[in-house]
């Protein structure tokens, strides 16, 4: 039995406060945690499937043309080597995720240095590794003068912004103003897993295990693509070794192998090298970023401008959109805010870890600071002075909002207003120890809160315990630990009683992971199916669903009392919940927002940046798993030390070619480059963002957080930088003689 909830009006109901189990927020640990961490969660190559073969991907050597031919009799005679797929969908580009469509892609066609253009079959990897590499392949390469690789030179469409009032009047008359102009690299979203998949195929449905983020739309890109129907396809994506938008949406590996197990009739695995997942899959836009900032002699904003450049492949549609939280995060009348798209070739540009505020907030908050130094006001105090009471453009309300909690709160917890050896205004260079300059940085954080449609089948059994089913992934994020607790809360179990089966296309369809969405959308089924369940077991206690306590397996009522099996008398309840926002988006604007405080030290001869602490303060609304939120707020935090310091996709400004594709050379934070993190979460319920009253959590984390660091370099040694990353050769450069 369906039930439907659609969202129209803000839930004050506040069902999950109400409950008796009290088992929601509590820091519940991941069910899955001991199979991940002793090595027994499959992932998806891991699968031992009775003679499977094995693909390699052959990619293109140069960076625009067109595959003129594919010569397969020059591998055949080679060890092991059972074909060569030239299949035309093999050049295909990685899907964006929301789409039901695969990407329409001119045959042959190639756009990007490192492209997939074949697949190699053999008996093992290294001799379909062996032969990948010495497939011949014709190709008629386009001059590289011909072809536009640098986004400052490439022709660009605007994607539209806000222009309101006259923000050249307001910079004129300001007692204040900041014109400057920031760069960030390209990101790789470098999950541990590389992208892979094993596709089987019986004659009548294909079966592949993959590694994606969202099923219900992986299945319909896979099913468009291969001219399937979706019934004919099996998507199985139980564990995945983090997405963090690169696996949004179908990518090559997973067509190849299904291609290829059709056309051989054998199982076939494909997984790319570490090289590949960062040629092919999709990075994150480099931007350039203007930001224009007037305000009066008290701080407040009257001029808001934000203009940014990003870049992506011609005929994408995606743009990193950098001016989202820009468009209502702070006050200012006369606004400009403007987003271009460049097309230039390099690999597709895509859905990267909090897409858009990722960075375009550190350079809106690295803005802040030169605004906060001019004013002389503190940071702190200029982003309350600048709270917006509506959205400054559209004039919507906001939902729930917890930005001056998380600013003051996030101050008092990291011992900002105390500062130590820094009373008064702010001023860099205050503090040396050896060869070490010390200093501090704030940075607000902001991102919009998104919710997906979602289903979600539960189970309650006859013995009182529950199982939970829907097509949801849990990509290292806490899906399997905070689901097992909306349905634990909601029936008055604990949590061991409710089992949560996730990732297969076979169950409901839930929203996948992305976007922040998972927790909020696919809770949110969950809970739906579970309010129907407490209704039925209130009607068999002759009850109602309010009357009804539930706590324990035990089920309590006015004049009455007893154990759940007993209540259900060998009956199974079932129930499916189908969880669809309404038009509530229409009339508020829902975010989720933040604090970040940052300590760093500087080294005076090398330029070397570390962080020697961190603290960020959110506000989320309703937490469901404290462990599992912090943890998300800690990786959030590590990402942005990544994107201040060192995270950065080099290309080779001759061919385009990304020069740093692999893990030695595009540097992720490691443990030596964090410290201790502290987070901090403020309590909130925000009854617009979700029946369950939780907003999106995982990207807010490091949305912002790099402009802490930014800000904590030049109080340190007063290097004022605007390039991220900060690597010590800029650090150098911008220390004062
Ligand atoms: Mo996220 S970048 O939508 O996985």
């Amino acid at each position: 039995m369906s039930v439907r909830l659609k969202q129209d009006k803000p839930d004050t109901r506040n069902i999950l406060d109400k409950t008796q189990q009290k088992v929601i927020g509590k820091p519940v640990s991941r069910p899955d945690g001991i199979a991940k961490t002793t090595g027994t969660a499959p992932y998806a190559a891991e699968y031992a499937i009775e003679n499977c073969a094995e693909g390699v991907l052959v990619t293109a050597p140069f960076t625009r043309g067109e595959v003129t031919g594919i010569d397969a009799s020059s591998v055949m005679d080679m060890p092991g080597v059972i074909a060569v797929i030239d299949d035309d969908r093999l050049t295909a580009r990685p899907a964006q995720g929301t789409a039901a469509k695969a990407p329409a892609q001119p045959a042959r066609k190639v756009g990007y240095f490192g492209q997939p253009i074949a697949l190699v079959v053999a008996e093992n990897f290294e001799q379909a590794r062996d032969a990948a590499r010495h497939l011949k392949v014709q190709y008629r390469a386009d001059a590289l003068s011909d072809v536009p690789l640098d986004p400052e030179n490439a022709g660009a469409e605007s994607q539209g912004g806000t222009r309101q009032g006259d923000l050249a009047h307001a910079m004129k008359i300001a007692a204040h103003n900041v014109d400057v102009t920031y760069r960030t690299h390209g990101h790789s979203s470098a999950a541990m897993e590389p992208h892979a998949a094993i596709a089987q195929w019986d004659g009548q449905r294909l079966t592949v295990h993959a590694s994606l983020q969202m099923l219900k739309f992986n299945i319909a890109e896979l099913a468009d693509c291969l001219g399937l129907e979706e019934d004919d396809i099996r998507l199985l994506a139980p564990y995945v070794g983090g997405g963090f938008g690169s696996k949004l949406g179908i990518s090559q590996e997973t067509v190849a192998a299904s291609i290829a197990a059709m056309a051989l009739q054998r199982p076939v695995r494909v997984v790319l090298s570490r090289q590949q997942v960062l040629q092919c899959v999709m990075r994150r836009s480099e931007t350039r970023q203007r930001l224009r900032l007037a305000c009066d002699e008290d701080g407040r904003l009257i001029g808001f401008g934000h203009e940014a450049r990003v870049s992506n492949l011609p005929g994408e549609s995606f743009a990193e959109p950098v001016l989202q939280s820009s468009e209502f995060l702070y006050a200012g009348e006369n606004r400009h805010l403007e987003l271009e798209l460049a097309r230039i070739h390099r690999m597709t540009a895509g859905s990267v870890r909090a897409p858009g505020e990722a960075v375009g907030m550190p350079a809106l908050e690295a803005a802040m600071d030169v605004l906060a130094e001019k004013a002389d006001i503190d940071p702190v105090e200029l982003r309350l002075r600048n709270l917006p009471e509506k959205h400054p453009a559209s004039g919507l309300p906001f939902s729930s909002r917890k930005y001056a909690e998380c600013l003051q709160e996030g101050a008092r917890a990291f011992g900002w207003e105390k500062g130590g050896w820094q009373k008064g205004p702010r001023r860099p260079r205050q503090k040396k120890e050896g060869e070490w300059w010390i200093g501090t940085g704030m940075a607000g954080a902001a991102r919009v809160h998104n919710v997906m449609e979602a289903k979600a089948r539960v189970l309650l059994q006859p013995d009182a315990t529950a199982v939970v089913q829907t097509d949801m992934t849990d990509i290292g994020t806490g899906s399997y630990a905070i689901l097992r607790q909306v349905a634990a809360e909601m029936l008055g179990l604990e949590p061991e009683k409710v089992l949560v089966e996730l990732g297969d296309t076979d169950f409901p369809r839930a929203s996948g992971s992305g976007g922040s969405w998972g927790a909020s959308s696919a809770g949110s089924a969950v809970f739906v199916a579970c309010e129907d369940l407490r209704g039925r077991i209130a009607k068999l206690a002759g009850t109602s669903a309010e009357e009804i306590s539930l706590k324990d397996g035990i089920a309590s009522w006015h004049g009455g009392s007893l154990p759940l099996d007993q209540l259900l008398d060998g009956k199974q309840l079932e129930a499916e919940g189908h969880y669809q926002p309404g038009d509530i988006t229409d009339d508020f604007t829902a975010a989720g927002y933040g604090a970040f405080f940052a300590e760093v030290r500087v080294n005076d001869f090398t330029g070397e940046a570390r962080v020697n602490r961190m603290l960020g303060a959110f506000g989320f609304g309703r937490v469901l798993n404290e462990k599992t939120a912090r943890s998300q707020c800690l990786g959030g935090i590590t990402w942005s030390i990544g994107a201040a310091l060192t995270e950065a996709l080099l290309f080779d400004p001759v061919d385009g070619h990304l020069a740093n594709c692999d893990l030695a050379e595009y540097h992720v934070p490691v443990h030596r480059d964090v410290p201790d993190l502290d987070v901090l979460m403020i309590e909130e319920r925000d009854p617009v963002a979700s029946p369950i009253q939780a907003k999106g959590i995982g990207e807010l984390g490091m949305c912002g957080g790099a402009a802490a660091i930014a800000n904590a370099i030049y109080n340190a040694c007063g290097a004022r930088l605007f390039e991220f990353p900060m690597t010590p050769d800029k650090v150098l450069a911008g220390l004062p003689d």
